[in-house]
């Protein structure tokens, strides 16, 4: 894995090219999944609990958003910047960052070889249900996998085993052959409705998969990986990076009917998939209490 020179951007910082917005976040991602790698090589030690007690911050976690942020103020100050670990600040170009510091926190906890560094740049707002993905890149430090996007540029995955691979999702599968990656919640109260999404929709499809990070779940449907992946719950930053890949690889990217992802429902698919799986997946969800 290697990062690429610093980007160097024009005084019009107010509106970057997405490829320069892009530029940038895959230099830092790439540098901060090797710092998050090397982290795990020492051993990784629980900062803190959030929402429950199955819901962990590492040190590394806080390390890797913290050099995330001042290397992304140090190249353009005026951006605002959401990350999963410290304060939410607004900037004044209009861009702004959203980072997973470590997506899959809880694989990295247990060695799991499944999580990465999502950084995204976005632009209209900092909620999901409004905003424009610019940029996105997700990187798994242990496989070597970068995954990067950007709007309108397609999207590609570099790795040892694959040099600038353009991404393109499965089509043509039948919803009784998908491969399907979901995720649970962090409460075990939602973890036991989202269970009975599972049961209803396990005997409908191939098979499920849940892989423990969302941003990689999401690459994984752009790679053809997975064949779909549905999940409740999910903050924007574990979406923000993987949507637009996915969806530059030519999937549907969305939640229920014709809201966009967000916390409810992160649903993505080849389009024709995605029009099977969505109706059920709702109905799986309103039969299960969940609010939809
Ligand atoms: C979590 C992972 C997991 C998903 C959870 C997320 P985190 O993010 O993406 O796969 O099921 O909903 O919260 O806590 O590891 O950054």
């Amino acid at each position: 894995m290697t990062s690429s020179s610093s980007a160097s951007f024009s005084s019009d910082s107010a509106a970057p090219a997405s490829a320069e917005l892009l530029e940038l976040a895959r230099s830092i991602a790439i540098d901060a999944a090797e710092l998050v790698a090397r982290r795990r090589a020492d051993g990784v030690t629980v900062a803190a609990t959030k929402s429950s007690l199955e819901d962990v911050v590492t040190f590394a976690d806080r390390e890797s958003e913290d050099f995330i942020r001042a290397r992304l103020a140090e190249a353009r100050p005026e951006d605002g910047f959401l990350g999963e670990e410290s304060e939410a600040t607004p900037g004044s170009s209009g861009i702004t960052w959203v980072v997973d510091p470590i997506d899959g926190t809880v694989n990295y906890l247990y060695d799991i070889p499944a999580y990465a560094v999502s950084i995204a740049a976005v632009t209209g707002s900092t909620d999901p249900a409004e905003w424009t993905a610019l940029a996105g890149v997700v990187v798994n430090p242990v496989l070597g996998e970068v995954f990067s996007a950007s709007a309108g540029g397609g999207a590609f995955l570099d790795s040892p085993r694959a040099a600038h691979r353009r991404l393109a999702v499965n089509e043509d599968v039948a919803l009784a052959q998908a491969l399907v990656g979901t995720g649970f919640s962090y409460s075990a109260e939602v973890r036991v409705k989202q269970g009975q999404v599972v049961t209803g929709l396990v005997g409908k499809v191939r098979d499920i998969r849940r892989a423990g990070s969302a941003a990689l779940d999401l690459c994984s449907v752009a790679l053809g990986r997975l064949d779909a992946y549905a999940e409740r719950g999910l903050n924007p930053w574990d979406h923000a990076a993987g949507a637009l890949i996915c969806r530059e690889a030519g999937a549907r990217v969305g939640g229920f009917g014709d809201a966009k992802e967000s916390g409810v429902m992160t649903l993505a698919a080849a389009p024709a998939l995605a029009a099977e799986l969505e109706p059920l997946v709702r109905e799986l969800h309103r039969n299960a209490d969940l609010p939809l």
